[in-house]
């Protein structure tokens, strides 16, 4: 709970991993908050100097990466997940917005190291999804059905020294297939968390991101056991993905009934997070069935999962499962079975 532009509770250096969606400047459904952060922000500057709006949220949202600078540990990752706006306002007509763009420069200004982003494609099923003139040339718009998640890191690559680090790193490994899936720089058919009544509500009403986004972030930049942050929490979508990965997490978030229940809402998701978990091994059986179908051998074996593999490093991979989850206090600890370690989420 908190703003996160002064994350003043987390120390210096001490999260591995930002993943992360923030309000999207010029996007209408953000306007009043951007307007609770900066008063001048109104809706007479955004009409009548949509430039001017459009810097003035991101000075906003600058002070966030500044923090996230100041709080990533060195070799660390930030994540950002963000999609660039459409607007039509009385002085400028319609325009687009380039945020991505906007966000990459306030990074490189920070002194991060732009990696390669990944484009999530988000088709849109609307009816009226073309803009402007119709069949008419000259006065109709592309349609955006794209999002970013931009990729920046904190100095040199990070190094794994002590034995249990280099531990948890094997551990942290991910199946041969699912690198080649992950690393790709376009994400599709990427599927919502299934949840109802009132926690669906809450979804919608924070633009959460599926659960697949984080949850993949999360096992690509980090291993188990690191500390994972997300400023603009909503509906904590990135600390379950944390729970399901056997990571700790903490969460900001400045509109208090969007983390309420934290705790309720995470032990509702446990089924579905541990499914997810579930999935990766029987997909990866299913991969392995393939191949040895077409007469093409995995040399190695990962016995604690009782499966082959394609590469050495497979080896040591591990796949957790939530057990249960207990609140103490501001913290929601998460128990893992059969061998993840115990995590922490701080509740404020
Ligand atoms: C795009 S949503 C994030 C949704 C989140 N990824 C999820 O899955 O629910 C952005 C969130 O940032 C929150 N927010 C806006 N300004 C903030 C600030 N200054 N500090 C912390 N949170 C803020 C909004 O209330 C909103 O819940």
């Amino acid at each position: 709970m908190g703003d996160a532009r002064t994350l003043k509770p987390v120390r210096d250096a001490s999260v591995a991993l930002v993943v992360t969606s923030p309000p999207y400047p010029m996007i209408a459904m953000w306007d009043e908050c951007f307007r609770l952060m900066d008063t001048t922000i109104t809706a007479e500057l955004i009409e009548e100097h949509p430039s001017k709006a459009f810097e003035a949220m991101h000075k906003q949202l600058d002070a966030v990466w500044r923090e996230c600078a100041r709080v990533i540990q060195p070799g660390g990752f930030v994540c950002i997940n963000i999609g660039d706006a459409t607007r039509s306002t009385a002085s400028a007509g319609f325009a687009l917005y380039p945020n991505h763009a906007r966000i990459i420069a306030a990074m490189l200004a920070l002194g991060f190291t732009a990696l390669p982003d990944i484009l999530w494609r988000k088709p849109s099923n609307a009816p009226n999804k073309f803009m402007g003139s119709g069949m008419l040339p000259a006065g109709a718009y592309v349609t955006y059905e794209h999002e970013y998640i931009l990729i920046f890191r904190k100095g040199l690559k990070r190094d794994f020294v002590s034995t249990a680090e280099k531990a948890r790193r094997q551990a942290s490994a991910f199946f041969w297939e699912e690198r080649n899936a992950w690393f790709s720089d376009l994400w599709q058919s990427i599927t919502g968390i299934k949840q109802t009544g009132d926690f669906a509500l809450r979804r919608e009403r924070t633009a959460a991101f599926p659960l697949e986004i984080p949850y993949r972030l999360i096992s690509m930049y980090s291993v188990q056991g690191d500390v994972v942050l997300d400023p603009f929490a909503g509906t904590n979508t990135t600390a379950m993905a944390a729970a399901a990965c056997a990571r700790s997490s903490l969460g900001f978030e400045i509109d208090e009934a969007a983390a309420d229940d934290f705790a309720a809402m995470m032990q509702a998701s446990v089924p579905e997070l541990n499914s997810r978990n579930h999935q990766r091994l029987e997909q990866h059986a299913q991969f392995v069935t393939k191949r040895q179908a077409e007469g093409k051998v995995l040399k190695h074996h990962n016995d604690d999962l009782g499966c082959a593999v394609m590469t050495s490093q497979e080896r040591q991979l591990m796949l957790w499962r939530i057990a249960r989850c207990e609140r103490l206090g501001s913290v929601l600890r998460v128990h893992h079975a059969p061998l993840g370690p115990q995590t922490d989420f701080h509740l404020d």
